[in-house]
């Protein structure tokens, strides 16, 4: 049924064996950086690598800091704390995510309000959480109230969604209104930009992952950038194990963590983030490609908004319905090409069955029918 889809895609990859969704390249500094690093002994969290990759990544965002977390989890934890959150607050974030972004949320004993997406960008909509802050909230003393539950909303994390951005300038205005901390997950997003301005860079944080998966990768990794110098201290110091800054006494004065991204992985990211550029044309040859293809059928190939640059990081298409979308992931999976539905939406987990949601009729109808087709960087 899908034979032409298969034939296209095997086309692409030069392969009739298995083609996974994303896998990495290494085929730049790597090796040379990793053998520098094990050289010189320093492989753990103190080393030239991570204190290079924070200033080339903030570079490349356009932030004033960017500090290396050992993972984007552990940079979304960081961050909320930040933001204070805490015990009995709520977060705005999407049903469509991966689970990281709510752990995170739950890290701080908050409770994460589940608000729609957009169909187009499959990120949080500004006209879903506009309407549900106006109907459902109220100001006092700076803060907004939940009138249900009589809790503080502190923060909202929108994500863009397989390295779409969503309508993030709006957002950051409805934020602002709400006195809502925006914290940006751009965990799939490097590279992507909204109006030109680099996605993670609109709130008052954002965060980056560089799992295995990632269109770079350390083997892990993570990060918080931002331009506020007191909030970069602040989580330099968090993810330190909170130690104040002596030659040689050990003493910490606030609970911290052991979050610091290791030289190793900075050694393999600072080399990976040497080809990001190639890697993003390369993905955006592909995408182009793939567009063209489904052009031709009834199959919708998710593209880029106008006034957005998209990194393409997992190309995405949407099937008429469920069972479209069940025969595809079938047909494509026995031939030997990874394709995967989208995750099972947050609010239907077992673990957070009892948080509030606003409208999530986009994110349902998307749950029935995304499905993520293989977006390596060809060779
Ligand atoms: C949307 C989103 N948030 C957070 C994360 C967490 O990143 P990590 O796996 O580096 O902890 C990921 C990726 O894994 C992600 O896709």
């Amino acid at each position: 049924m899908f034979e032409d889809v298969i034939n296209f895609i095997q086309d692409k990859f030069h392969t009739k064996d298995f083609i996974p969704l994303h896998e990495p390249r290494f085929v730049g500094n790597e090796k040379q950086y990793l053998n520098e690093c094990i050289d010189s002994t320093f492989v753990s969290s103190i080393g030239k690598f991570v204190d290079k990759f924070e200033e080339k990544i903030a570079d490349y965002v356009g932030t004033k800091f960017a500090v290396a977390t050992t993972n984007g989890t552990s940079a979304l934890h960081i961050a909320l704390l930040l933001a204070n959150v805490k015990e009995n607050n709520e977060v705005i974030t999407q049903p469509l995510t991966f689970v990281a972004t709510c752990n995170a949320i739950s890290y701080c004993g908050a409770t994460p309000i589940f608000i729609d997406v957009d169909k187009d960008t499959m990120g949080l909509s500004p006209s879903a959480l506009h309407e549900f802050l106006e109907k459902n909230t109220y100001i006092k003393n700076q803060q907004c109230i939940n009138n249900k539950t009589g809790k503080v909303i502190k923060a909202c994390v929108p994500m863009h969604t397989f390295g779409q951005p969503c309508r993030i300038d709006k957002i950051k205005d409805i934020c602002d209104e709400y006195c809502i901390t925006l914290i940006e997950d751009a965990a799939e997003s490097l590279g992507s930009l909204y109006k030109n301005k680099h996605t993670g860079t609109f709130g008052q944080m954002g965060v980056l992952s560089f799992n295995g998966n990632k269109i770079i990768t350390g083997g892990g990794g993570g990060c918080i950038v931002t331009n506020d110098e007191i909030l970069a201290n602040r989580a330099k110091h968090l993810t330190t194990t909170a130690k104040v800054p002596h030659r040689w006494k050990f003493v910490h004065d606030e609970i911290g963590y052991n979050y610091r991204m290791p030289n190793l992985n900075a050694a393999l990211l600072v080399a990976q983030l040497e080809q990001l550029d190639g890697f993003l044309e390369n993905k955006r040859q592909l995408a182009k490609k793939y567009k063209e293809f489904f052009k031709k059928s009834d199959i919708v190939f998710v593209t880029e908004l106008e006034n957005s640059k998209s990194n393409y990081w997992l190309n995405t298409i949407i099937l008429r319905d469920a069972q479209q979308r069940d025969l595809f992931l079938d047909e494509a999976n026995s031939k030997g090409i990874m394709a995967r539905p989208v995750w099972a939406l947050m609010n239907k987990l077992p673990i957070f069955k009892n948080a509030q949601s606003g409208d999530l009729t986009n994110s349902e109808w998307l749950e029935q029918r995304v499905v993520n087709i293989p977006s390596s960087v060809t060779m």
